[in-house]
């Protein structure tokens, strides 16, 4: 198969589009013909920095397709249906073998580009909001990176659960994008100090949850822009910086930061069935995925490139 892979990590221009050997089917395995990757913004990191199962290595997250071949264990999946595939690494190539778990039959009729960039974005976004969130009607939410994929799943999900949303983007025109999607208040913060901009829309009182996919130099305005018992979820370090703060303004306003990391519930009920159920949301029009551009697999350089230019807003695709 063809493949866009790399032998080291670092600028986009790593990629190389090579023949690879096909991947292997496993007895609990899936084996597809990928017809849209998603590139997730984990994937532009692992590619600049992350581990490499192997030499070449094929970055990815997240791919569509249709299924070819089921392993020996599935029973519930089968050959000629449509899924959107997770896994750790392996979604920039032609074809790709995940674990059935991590595969969610696509509804009829959905376009395959719009189901590849549904399962990480919302699940993330619903675990940040909910789970761990615990979000309620009523409150009001932070999203940093709002036009982030996962800020833009965010942002939708707080809405229809009855919050005020407040979102941050690095231009006004970006900020426009989202406030079809229900978005309340926007920050632009390359011109405006985010927590003082929170304290003015809230009435001094601040927010009661902020998902920080960005960490980094964005977390302190995180922390600063809490409520009493406000709570952050802490999900990426989009800005590519290390996390260090100051979390003495945590214990004397009863406040809480929390990880999240999606991976390691995925493959649980929980989550696997709320990821089906939000692919219906998407499907019956309840929820909106945004598509920015779409690329040949052969151009993964590029498309990379396009997406650290930051002019991104919703998903860019590969498209072998
Ligand atoms: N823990 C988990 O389970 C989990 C799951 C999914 C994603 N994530 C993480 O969440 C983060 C967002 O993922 P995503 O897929 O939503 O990303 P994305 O769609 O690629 O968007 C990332 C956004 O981050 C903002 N940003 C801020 N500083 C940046 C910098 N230095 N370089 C590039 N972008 C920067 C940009 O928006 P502005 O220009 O408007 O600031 C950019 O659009 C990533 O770090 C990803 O690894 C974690």
């Amino acid at each position: 198969m063809k493949a866009a892979v790399y032998y080291e990590t670092g600028a986009p221009d790593v990629f190389k589009y090579e023949d690879v050997p096909d991947p292997h089917l496993f007895p609990q395995g899936v084996l597809i013909r990928v017809e849209a990757v998603s590139i997730e913004g984990g994937d532009t990191l692992n590619r600049g920095g992350g581990a490499m199962a192997g030499r070449p290595h094929i970055v990815g997250y997240q791919a569509a397709g249709t299924i070819l071949e089921v392993g020996s264990e599935v029973g519930d999946l089968k050959p000629g249906q449509r899924v959107v595939t997770v896994n750790a690494f392996g979604s920039h190539a032609e074809l790709r073998v995940v674990a059935a778990r991590t595969a969610w039959p696509v509804p009829d009729g959905m376009d395959i580009r719009i189901a590849a960039a549904i399962p990480v974005p919302f699940g993330t976004a619903h675990e940040c909001l909910f789970e761990f969130g615990r979000l309620k009607a009523g409150e009001t939410v932070l999203v940093q990176a709002g036009a982030s994929a996962v800020g833009i799943a965010a942002i939708q999900l707080a809405k229809q659960a009855g919050a005020t949303v407040i979102a941050t983007a690095s231009s006004e025109a970006r900020l426009a994008k989202l406030t079809p999607l229900g978005l309340d208040h926007g920050i632009d913060y390359a011109r405006a100090d985010v927590a003082q901009e929170i304290m003015r829309l809230t009435g001094n009182k601040g927010v009661d949850l902020v998902v920080d996919p960005v960490g980094g130099a964005t977390l302190p305005s995180s922390l600063a822009s809490l409520a009493y018992r406000g709570r952050i979820s802490l999900v990426g370090n989009a800005g590519r910086e290390p996390q260090k703060v100051d979390v003495s303004s945590l214990m004397p306003g009863n406040r809480s930061l929390t990880g999240v990391f999606l991976g390691a519930e995925i493959a649980t009920d929980r989550v696997h069935d709320n990821i089906q159920r939000l692919i219906g949301e998407v499907a019956a029009g309840r929820l909106s995925v945004l598509i920015d551009s779409t690329y040949p697999l052969s151009e993964a350089a590029a498309a990379h490139a396009y997406i650290e230019s930051r002019k991104a807003v919703g998903r860019v695709l590969l498209i072998p």
